[in-house]
């Protein structure tokens, strides 16, 4: 909300020009919103994928109005120069492919829903979608009258995709453009960490470490933990990339000890092009001994 209060009007007139034009007038916006975030402006553009050109032969920062959107909401985390790469996949994903059509699109994740109602959360539980894309859970949490949710995407243009698809509604969430393998929650601060098919993206094991790690230190004594992934028989890439399938064993030994298996369950997903995809969901909640980080 401060972030948005003093920007306000910056953003409405930014918003008015063309989409990926440019002037010194963006510039002058961003650049208090990085000093308050402790962003080097070499940082903005390399994590945004921002670009610089000139104009009136003067350097200036190009910026998208959906960049805007999204640096309006909140931070972009620092992201290590190993996760540009998957940034970039994903980036490139969402800015050049409708929401509605990629694979893992569901106009309502009904699993998920029924798994986060079960928990019997109250109206101000912490909910993180982790990787949350432009996943239309965020809707539908809202929608039951949680309002205190965090998308955390790599992809600044997924995250932009649902804020404007949520309008006036968006301005109540928290989103964040980072890194999930980093820390990007504060310690305990989360009561449900909800992941479908982002973990299964994590093929070297010293990132699935960083992942439960960060969960570990994100999720609050007494907090729970959703991963959704590929079963044995579902895919084994998504999106042109390579995943790690599991089975319940499997999961449950990347989560332990840090994290106790508390139910688990499988879903058919149909993509929009009509393919069926095995999914596996765990409930994990943290493990009473180990629920910080060494
Ligand atoms: C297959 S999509 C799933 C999106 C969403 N969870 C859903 O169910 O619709 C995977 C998402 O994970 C995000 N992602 C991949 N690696 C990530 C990472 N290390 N940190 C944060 N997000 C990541 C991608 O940008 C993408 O939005």
């Amino acid at each position: 909300m401060y972030r948005l209060a003093g920007l306000c009007a910056g953003y409405a007139y930014l918003l008015k020009k063309p989409l990926s034009k440019v002037s010194r007038r963006p510039h002058a916006v961003v650049t208090p919103l990085r000093r308050r975030w402790n962003i080097s402006r070499r940082d903005l553009i390399r994590d945004r994928g921002l670009r610089e050109g000139a104009e009136d032969g003067k350097s200036v920062v190009l910026v998208p109005s959906t960049e805007i959107a999204v640096a309006a909401a909140g931070p972009t985390m620092p992201i290590a120069r190993k996760a540009m790469q998957s940034k970039d996949h994903w980036e490139t994903v969402y800015a050049t492919k409708p929401p509605t059509e990629v694979s893992w699109y569901q106009s309502a994740p009904t699993l998920s829903l029924d798994l986060i109602r079960k928990l019997d959360l109250p109206a101000d539980a912490t909910i993180a979608d982790i990787g949350g894309g432009a996943s239309t859970l965020v809707d539908h949490l809202l929608s039951l009258g949680l309002h205190r949710l965090v998308v955390v995407d790599l992809a600044g243009h997924a995250l932009a995709a649902a804020r404007d698809r949520l309008g006036a509604r968006a301005a109540g969430v928290r989103w964040i453009v980072g890194d999930v393998t980093t820390p990007v929650l504060p310690e305990a601060s989360a009561d449900l960490w909800h992941d479908r098919a982002v973990f299964h993206f994590l093929t070297a094991s010293e990132d699935r470490a960083a992942y439960v790690a960060q969960a570990r230190r994100a999720v609050r004594p007494g907090g729970h933990l959703i991963i959704a992934t590929f079963a044995l028989d579902g895919p084994t890439q998504c999106s042109g990339l390579p995943v790690v399938r599991y089975d319940v064993a499997g999961l449950r030994a990347e989560f332990a000890p840090a994290f106790d298996l508390v139910a688990h369950t499988t879903e058919t997903h149909t993509t929009p092009a009509g393919h069926a995809q095995s999914f596996l969901y765990c409930h994990f909640v943290p493990h009473p001994s180990a629920l910080m980080p060494d």
